[in-house]
């Protein structure tokens, strides 16, 4: 029997690397540096070895989990992914609606090529959440809050391991940046996959522009073909316990830090009162000797303790992945590019179905290894 389209995460990133140019999907694709950081993030799946329990019959697994004091049918999350409008037209409202068919909760990006207030306008039942990227002017800051607060996103999500900007040469092999310079290798990279030169640049084209980060203010502009050149804009990269205070003071929903390695840091934030953190290796984007969440999670949840909600992502492609991570102490998951790549190859019934994939595998895992419910993994 064949079946058409993709049945896991590997054929789907082999369905997204023949519909996207090059130079986006190595965007998506890669890490920084040596990649060794995206390297540690799968060979410490793939050596997490579990012995498996027999004849505890396991008829239906239960996946849901509570998060910050909330019951979900599955443990996933959408991780923030930048700019992900250029995989598909409208790729966030996709993805957004997606996950909401699915009861996943969808995270915006600051970055994000479609604004907060369309994301909440198209987004079906999704539970929106939001990350922020800190820009130098705090008073622009605050009022991309106010934005976001509007729209009833209730958990924000700051991110903290990006202090830097991390070395890609890909990227500038590629002449993948923003702006986008126009190049005879970027031309040639389009006309090889005019899937996506048409269907996607060109409905931009024809309708409302060439995509930008949307949630910045018009005049700052930002198509991506040119730079974000005020500097009040600039990504604010240096953040300290004080900022996170302030944030704290100021949002009244549920606040997460997302970008953390260290037992010590994750304390922190639960001091400065945050409700979760994410312990992450950024998908093995930023920092290349970075050591992986599956390693460190042990250690922060001893740390922080049982009541405290951890969140983990960086290199999951599968439900054992998921399991792995829960098992070492995560409450729930983040997926960054397995979203990607099922938007990528079908759309936004391919982001369902690789979400639905990864649970079916998840499921299974549970059942083979004799555990009733994902918090009976550790
Ligand atoms: C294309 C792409 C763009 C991303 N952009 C952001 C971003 O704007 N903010 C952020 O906090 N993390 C960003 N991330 C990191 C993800 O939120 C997440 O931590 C990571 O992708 C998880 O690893 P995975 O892709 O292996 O699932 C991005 C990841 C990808 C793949």
């Amino acid at each position: 029997m064949t079946h058409a389209g993709f049945l896991d995460f590997d054929e789907a990133r082999v369905q997204a690397r023949r519909f996207l140019p090059r130079a986006l999907f190595d965007y998506i694709d890669r890490g920084t540096e040596a990649e060794l950081a995206l390297d540690a993030l799968r060979q410490g799946f793939d050596r997490c070895r579990v012995v498996p329990r027999v004849l505890r019959p396991v008829a239906a697994p239960d996946i849901s989990v509570s998060v910050m004091g909330r019951r979900y049918p599955t443990p996933l999350i959408v991780a923030p992914t930048a700019l992900a409008g250029l995989v598909r037209h409208d790729g966030e409202v996709k993805i957004a609606r997606a996950a909401g068919a699915a009861g996943v909760p969808f995270c915006a990006a600051t970055q994000s090529s479609t604004s907060i207030e369309a994301i909440a306008g198209n987004a079906r039942a999704a539970e929106l959440w939001f990350q922020l990227y800190v820009w130098r002017d705090r008073g622009e800051t605050w009022k991309l809050l106010d934005r976001v607060a509007a729209q009833g996103v209730q958990t924000l999500v700051l991110t903290v391991d990006t202090p830097a900007s991390p070395k890609k040469i890909h990227n500038q092999r590629n002449g993948f940046g923003i702006p986008l310079r126009p190049s005879l290798r970027l031309a040639a990279d389009l006309v090889r996959h005019p899937g996506w030169t048409l269907g996607v640049m060109g409905r931009y084209w024809a309708g409302s522009g060439l995509p930008s980060y949307a949630n910045y203010p018009p005049a700052v502009g930002t198509q991506v073909t040119s730079a974000v050149i005020d500097p009040r804009f600039a990504l604010d990269t240096i953040l300290d316990l004080h900022f996170v205070e302030e944030l704290r003071r100021r949002w009244p929903g549920k606040l997460v830090l997302k970008g953390i390695a260290h037992p010590d840091d994750a304390s922190a934030a639960f001091g400065a009162g945050c409700d979760a953190v994410v312990v992450s290796s950024h998908g093995g984007r930023n920092h290349d000797s970075a050591a992986t969440p599956l390693e460190m999670l042990p250690a922060i949840r001893a740390a922080v303790g049982a009541e405290a909600t951890l969140l983990a992502d960086s290199g999951v492609r599968r439900g054992s992945d998921v399991a792995k991570l829960l098992a070492a102490g995560a409450d729930a998951v983040m997926l960054g590019r397995a979203p990607l790549y099922g938007l990528a190859a079908e759309g936004e019934s391919g982001v369902e179905k690789m979400l639905s994939l990864i649970v079916e595998e998840l499921r299974a895992f549970l059942m083979f290894s004799g555990v009733e419910t994902t918090s009976a993994l550790g």
